[in-house]
């Protein structure tokens, strides 16, 4: 089956434990996959399924180690017509700014012609202790979706 590159954005390292776990998830659904905390853009396959998974820090920013793919992608505006991803964004409602690192890493990746798969999962740090439970519910829904396109 298709293989699957989790991207992870994380400063704290709880985006990072997310997909490590869905990895597993993924795989025991019988896809392969490789996940890649903080890659740059020239890290990626230009086609294929993502899955992005980040935090939210500062006041609507992303973290540290993705800004650089973000700023890179923004700079370049490379084809994604032949990517297709789910987005799964980790933040705390105290902030006006909830989740606003996914929201601007999805708006310029479809920018950038890729498609989303399934709606944006938009984690509250304030209602789940354990941001690793919604995520599992949702990529049971996102396996679904995928296989069903395939
Ligand atoms: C300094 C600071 C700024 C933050 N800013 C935001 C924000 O603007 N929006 C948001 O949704 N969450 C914000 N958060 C909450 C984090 O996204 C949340 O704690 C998350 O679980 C951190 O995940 P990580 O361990 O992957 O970095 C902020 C947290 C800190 C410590």
């Amino acid at each position: 089956m298709a293989e699957i590159t989790l991207i992870s954005g994380s400063t704290l390292g709880g985006a990072e434990y997310v997909a490590e776990h869905l990895a597993e998830k993924l795989e025991d659904a019988g896809f392969t996959t490789q996940t890649l905390h903080g890659p740059l853009l020239e890290d990626l396959p230009l086609s294929g399924t993502w899955l992005v998974i980040t935090s939210t820090h500062g006041a609507g920013d992303l973290p540290d180690n993705l800004q650089p793919f973000y700023d890179d992608l923004d700079a370049q505006r490379p084809d994604l017509s032949n990517v297709r991803f789910g987005a799964i964004g980790i933040g705390s409602r105290e902030y006006d700014t909830f989740c606003g690192a996914i929201d601007k890493i999805e708006t310029l990746m479809k920018g950038c012609g890729a498609k989303t798969v399934g709606e944006t999962l938009r984690i509250n740090v304030l209602d789940h202790d354990i941001p690793e439970d919604p995520a599992e519910e949702w990529v049971g829904s996102w396996i679904n979706l995928l296989k069903n396109e395939q």
